[in-house]
């Protein structure tokens, strides 16, 4: 396992649910071009980058863009004491 981060460090800390491996299905390449951005300008959607698709947050289904109706690779989560760490593996595949 890897320590993502602390529980602090996320400003709805009650809120850890789900967690993505950070590659777009239309490319298979990074999501984003700037560290930690991964939003849309509302905060409404996970957004690539590259072709702009745009994914629900609480499900990582594309909702519009190249890739509409696939989705983002879930990676388990813990909650340890105050730290959120991240599983080495994708719950499922690509
Ligand atoms: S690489 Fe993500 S939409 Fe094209």
């Amino acid at each position: 396992m890897q320590r993502l981060c602390g529980l602090a460090d996320i400003p709805d800390g009650d809120a850890i649910g789900v967690a993505y491996r950070n590659r777009c299905p239309h490319l298979g390449i990074e999501l984003n071009f700037m560290p930690d951005v991964f939003l849309d300008t509302e905060q409404r959607y996970i957004q690539c980058a590259n072709h702009s698709a745009l994914f629900q947050i609480e499900d990582g289904l594309c909702v519009f863009g190249p890739c509409q109706g696939e989705s983002l690779v879930t990676v388990a989560v813990q909650l340890i004491d105050e730290d959120v760490w991240l599983s080495a593996e994708p719950d499922k595949k690509d």
